[in-house]
């Protein structure tokens, strides 16, 4: 059940869909007319909406878009913040619809149906419930509070120039709670609450052999081979029991006990069989002595996200490269620093690289951890604007993804950070076929309201 009526839930569909039409992805510099374009129509969006003024702040990268509505100095004031920068659409062939032609279609896990379009959840149309949330409450008459919106264009690349702009705008950005729907919720039957992110540490490998590719009858058997090496060092960096093996890497980990750890596995309500099967997986590996749960959320973890030399195109060739390349991630938790972490993989790796070849460690971008404090205003109000929705209370449970600006909210403006996601896991976020619920899209527009109801003033 929404609150809002059929032609508004069309109306907002409609100008959902001219959002998601423009292919904003920040990590491909042939869209960065796309990103200032895209940029402008949310400015235009904000305004219709009902904010006061709005701004356009162009960075080093892409611009951040900026709105706020003032009601009174003196009542409580919420700046949301989201992402209007998407991931790239590839691998394109495996999309059954293009990823910048939204379309809807019911699916077993949204009988209701479902938008597809890249950044349909992640997170352009996460954005867009907080525009018409807001837009709901000026037009009921029931705006309780300030609100200012940061929606920034380069989260999906690192948020690199946020940081900046969060330091020169100090004043400006001054709020009571930062409010993001940038995560997902367990199933809308029985929803979680996220409590949690992880941090990041994002690193790159480069390993150089001989000065030229070489042929591999001629010269195979004499020289160290990158891709062989590369392989030798990743095979190296977590042991047989699912342990990081580099030095130190869990010496600020904080380690949960026993029975907290126990307690959020008898809250929990998530199903492993369901896990597996939507991965076409028959087994789960990771970490001894946790569970998926927490694998996925408390635990920090090392992953290859991509590998890439020698030769890979079509039928074979005998070769052997002259050089190798690995982007690793880490995903951290508190209290772990990705800064020092980036440090300790660098002097494990050069380390550990034989002398038959050269390494270069690249730190791209990372970003720390997140806990939200559960005795707050925010939170509180998050859990009762749950419950008014959903007929019961949420699950706290932490995320494994990042958002690497979170931390800095607290650390830079002081301001503690709400987490109030509507994507499910299914949503193939950063995947071909990215969706969101239609329920899940209007629950979450409900939801908001529901928030600065118990909020504001
Ligand atoms: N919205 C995600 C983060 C997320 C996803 C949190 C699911 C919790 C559950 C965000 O857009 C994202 O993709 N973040 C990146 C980090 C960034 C530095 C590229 C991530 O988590 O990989
Ligand atoms: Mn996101
Ligand atoms: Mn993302």
């Amino acid at each position: 059940m929404s609150t809002l009526s059929e032609k508004e839930k069309q109306n907002y569909l409609n100008q959902l869909f001219e959002f998601l039409e423009l292919p904003s992805i920040s990590a491909d510099s042939r869209y960065k007319e796309t990103m200032e374009e895209t940029a402008k129509w949310l400015s235009n969006q904000l305004i219709n909406s009902g904010c006061d003024s709005s701004k356009i702040y162009s960075t080093n990268g892409h611009p951040i878009v900026y709105g706020e509505k003032i009601i009174d100095e003196s009542m409580p004031t919420i700046l949301v913040y989201g992402h209007y920068d998407v991931q790239p659409p590839d691998p394109i062939e495996l999309w059954t619809n293009p990823p910048f032609k939204p379309v809807i279609k019911k699916t077993d896990v949204h009988p209701d149906g479902a938008i597809f379009a890249r950044g349909a959840c992640d997170d352009k149309g996460q954005v867009f419930m907080h525009l018409k949330a807001f837009e709901q409450l000026i037009k009921k008459n029931k705006l309780n509070c300030n609100v200012k919106f940061m929606i920034e264009g380069e989260e999906e690349v690192g948020s690199e120039n946020l940081e900046s702009f969060l330091r020169e705008n100090k004043d400006k950005l001054g709020a009571n709670v930062i409010l993001i729907s940038d995560t997902g919720l367990s199933n809308l039957n029985n929803p979680t609450l996220t409590v949690g992110l992880r941090g990041l540490a994002y690193m790159e490998l480069k390993v150089k052999g001989p000065n030229r590719d070489l042929h591999s009858g001629t010269y195979g058997g004499t020289l160290a081979n990158p891709i062989n090496i590369l392989s030798d060092i990743i095979s190296t960096l977590i042991d047989n029991k699912g342990k990081i093996t580099i030095p130190g890497f869990y010496n600020d980990v904080i380690e949960i006990d026993k029975s907290s750890r126990d307690l959020i596995e008898e809250k929990s309500n998530f199903d492993e069989e369901n896990f597996k099967k939507s991965l076409g997986l028959e087994l789960v590996k990771g970490e001894l002595g946790y569970t998926t749960l927490e694998r996925k959320s408390i635990r920090p973890t090392l992953d290859v996200n991509g590998i890439w030399g020698g030769y890979t195109g079509e039928g074979s060739k005998t070769v052997i490269p002259s050089e190798a390349n690995a982007k690793i991630s880490m995903r951290l938790v508190p209290n772990q620093d990705w800064k020092k972490i980036s440090e300790l993989f660098k002097d494990h790796i050069k380390n550990i690289t034989p002398k038959s070849v050269s390494i270069e460690v690249l730190t791209h971008h990372g970003g720390n951890p997140y806990v939200t404090p559960e005795n707050f205003k925010g939170y509180k109000s998050a859990i009762n604007a749950y419950r008014d929705s959903f007929g019961k209370d949420p699950i706290p449970q932490k995320d494994g993804g990042s958002i690497p600006i979170v931390p800095m909210f607290e650390n830079i403006l002081g301001i503690k950070t709400v987490l109030m996601g509507f994507g499910l896991d299914s949503d193939a976020i950063h995947s071909p076929n990215e969706n969101f619920g239609i329920k899940n899209f209007f629950i979450g527009i409900d939801t908001i309201q529901n928030f600065y109801k118990y909020f504001g003033n």
